[in-house]
């Protein structure tokens, strides 16, 4: 199996491809490298932008799966048409020319952002995916030009994942439990805009396994499944961070409590993603907190820039270096 990643040298991509080398698949990169690369030697690299892509790049692939784009509302907002170019319009080209290269899958990088701010109830794949935020509109955008091109020779899985979370070897600490983690650990607090607002959170070994899943399906199953670890109310997030920080550090950790509006709020049911694609997800945020602790050394230079999206894009497109 000959896997090609689009977006594989960010957060989620160099977790996941040793897990697939290690499965024994071959896989190749295509990536702007924003954020540089930690991804192991075996990976072939392609040094490219989406756009740039061509059937012959693409061929002799059997799947592919898209991890780029602008991947958090800061980003997007910063620069909504970039946004809606890199989110929406990159998937769509990725899967023209991958089903014209013959590819047989391709595996796209949703996002529950979709679904908006909601009433506190379960939502499945079938509630509305209702966004007013340029990220969340655009990731609806890319999964629906991707979904609609799938037929019987091309299957196309789009998943929804919660806020991913836990340490990858090309660090983020603007995920929730990640940024709750470090303020605990270098300030000794966690702050906390609205302790009621509900979050679907995906610990990254969990995403890495929803991946291969994925990849290894049965070749005729296309769809749009959620994926997560579990919902969480923020609160509850900041109290678990707070109980593991202060037993594993032995360091007293405040609480700062705040009421401010948020324009997410969403949990969802995992059920299809559980009997489709026998997706278990095995680590909560207890678990998450444990990786973080276990990898801390590896992201002690907590403010350098480059583990925080909105800096590095900042700093690129002031550059003129993005894309
Ligand atoms: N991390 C999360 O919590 C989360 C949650 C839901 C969905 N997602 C989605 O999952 C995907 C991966 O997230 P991540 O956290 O690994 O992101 P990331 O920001 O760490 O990595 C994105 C990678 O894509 C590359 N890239 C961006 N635009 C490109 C282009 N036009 N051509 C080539 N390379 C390009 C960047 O260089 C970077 O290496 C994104 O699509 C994101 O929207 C992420």
């Amino acid at each position: 199996m000959k896997i090609l990643v689009a977006g594989g040298a960010g957060y989620i991509g160099s977790h996941l491809i040793p897990k697939l080398l290690d499965r024994g698949y071959k896989v190749d990169v295509i990536d702007l490298f924003w954020f540089g690369n930690n991804l192991p030697r075996e990976v072939g690299i392609l040094t490219k932008d989406i756009f740039s892509v061509d059937e012959t790049d693409m061929a002799g692939y059997d799947q592919v799966i898209f991890l780029a784009g602008l991947s958090n509302d800061p980003m997007a907002e910063f620069s909504p048409s970039m946004n809606f170019i890199s989110n929406a319009a990159a998937p769509a080209y990725l899967g023209y020319v991958a089903k014209r290269a013959g590819i047989k899958r391709m595996i796209y990088a949703g996002s529950c952002s979709v679904y908006g701010y909601t009433v506190d109830e379960l939502y499945d794949e079938d509630r509305p995916a209702v966004s007013s935020y340029p990220y969340g509109i655009s990731k609806l955008q890319g999964e629906q030009a991707v979904l609609q091109m799938a037929d019987d020779d091309f299957s196309v899985i789009c998943f929804r994942q919660g806020t991913v979370s836990g340490y990858s070897p090309r660090m983020r600490l603007d995920l929730i439990v990640n940024t709750m983690f470090k303020t605990a650990m270098a300030e000794g607090q966690v702050t906390v805009n609205n302790p009621a607002i509900w979050r679907p959170i995906l610990s990254i070994e969990d995403a890495a396994s929803a991946y291969i899943r994925a990849i290894e399906a049965n070749p005729k199953i296309t769809g749009l499944f959620n994926i997560a670890s579990g919902n969480y109310t923020v609160g509850e997030v900041a109290d678990l961070v707070k109980l593991g920080v202060e037993e594993s550090f032995g360091k007293a950790v405040k609480l700062n409590i705040k009421a401010i509006q948020d324009f997410r709020n969403y949990k969802v049911s995992i059920e299809r993603a559980r009997n489709v694609l026998s997706f278990k997800p095995r680590h909560d945020v207890e678990a998450i907190i444990r990786d973080l602790a276990a990898n801390v050394e590896r992201f002690r230079d907590f403010d350098n820039p480059r583990y925080y999206n909105i800096q590095v894009f900042k700093a690129n497109l002031a550059a003129e270096k993005v894309a």
